[in-house]
């Protein structure tokens, strides 16, 4: 567990709202979401340029009221920033091609029937370059030290993954089943997330866990990250942080039920053995065709 999650349980604490529904004032660790970075030149750029899109398009289903949909759109300036980073399933690693916000709304018919008009699309990829780089400690907007883009290396990550993961690991290690029927103090996932909501699928159905996560990458990314950290060697990693943000019940997951979050929780051992044979594959150049294209 890092100091950074240490710190953010410690204040919810303080703020009295573990195990109770009471919705969690702002507070600074709360901006970083456990995974660094965010907070100055980005917040502001997302408040002033992105968070009154997300109010005219989007608000209607995602307030952080919705019922439905991921509640990403905070009601006030004063929440708002800390409502939509603290969702993978909506920035995932901030890129143009990582973060669903971006990705969803730009394919091919739009998303719910809204689109992004030019500048829209200007305004969010600037606020998203300036996520890239202040959790990245990167050189800023733009091309990294190496020959790919953050965005550019994010879509080949997760196109190679999607060739790599193979349907006998899901089977023979019961990753549906283990995720599935993992607990937590409002019942087990599947209860909530057995169809993928909220972008979350938790199916004993192996082969539709493999079908699945191999072939949306919105799902994918819910287990797997893509770490920009260092753009000399962007690689995938276990997401490990969106499950301590969601189970630890950090902001915006203050009225998430709270589970278990340790290594050594058996759904989190899954992850990381579904993880050594993916990554084995590909180390080793043994990785089928990808299902996702670049
Ligand atoms: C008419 C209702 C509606 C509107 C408007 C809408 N959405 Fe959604 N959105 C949904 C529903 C329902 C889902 C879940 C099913 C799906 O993935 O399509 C969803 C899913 C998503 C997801 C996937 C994340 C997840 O947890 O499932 C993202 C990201 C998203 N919407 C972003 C946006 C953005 C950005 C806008 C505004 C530009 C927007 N949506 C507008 C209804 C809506
Ligand atoms: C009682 C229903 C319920 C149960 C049980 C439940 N969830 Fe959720 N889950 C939700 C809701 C509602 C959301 C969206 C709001 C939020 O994140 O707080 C969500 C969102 C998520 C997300 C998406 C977060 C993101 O960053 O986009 C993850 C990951 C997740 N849950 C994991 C789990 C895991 C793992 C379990 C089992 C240990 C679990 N959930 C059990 C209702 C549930």
């Amino acid at each position: 567990m890092s100091i950074r999650i240490l710190v953010a349980s410690a204040l919810l604490a303080a703020a009295g709202c573990v195990g109770t529904l009471d919705p969690t004032p702002a507070t600074d660790a709360g901006t970083t979401g456990g995974d660094g970075g965010g907070g100055g030149a980005a917040r502001q750029a997302y408040l002033t340029n992105v968070y009154p899109i997300m109010q005219a398009k989007c608000a209607g289903c995602h307030s952080t009221t919705a019922a439905n949909a991921t509640p990403f759109v905070g009601a006030s300036a004063a929440n708002a920033y800390e409502a939509i980073v603290g969702f993978t399933s909506v920035v995932g690693n901030f890129t143009e091609t990582g973060a669903a916000m971006y990705t969803k709304v730009m394919a091919a018919g739009g998303h719910q029937g809204k689109t992004y008009s030019a500048d829209e699309q200007t305004k969010i990829k600037a606020w998203l370059a300036a996520e890239v780089s202040e959790r990245n400690g990167g050189p800023g907007p733009g091309p990294g030290p190496g020959p790919e883009t953050p965005a550019q290396a994010t879509a080949r990550l997760i196109s190679e993954w999607s060739g790599c993961l193979k349907l006998e690991d899901f089977t023979g290690n019961n990753f549906g089943g283990r995720w599935s029927n993992k607990g937590s103090n409002g019942g087990n996932c599947e209860q909530c997330h057995t169809s993928g909501a909220y972008g979350m699928i938790a199916n004993d159905d192996n082969t539709l866990m493999y079908n699945t996560l191999s072939s949306n990458k919105y799902y994918m990314l819910a287990f797997f990250a893509v770490d920009l950290t260092d753009m000399a060697n962007p690689k995938m990693v276990p997401n490990f942080g969106t499950f301590e943000r969601v189970g630890l019940r950090m902001i915006p997951h203050q009225d998430h039920p709270a589970f278990n979050t340790a290594r050594t929780d058996d759904a989190m051992v899954a992850l990381q053995q579904l993880y050594d044979l993916t990554m084995g594959y590909k180390t080793a150049g043994t990785c089928g065709t990808p299902k996702i294209p670049q």
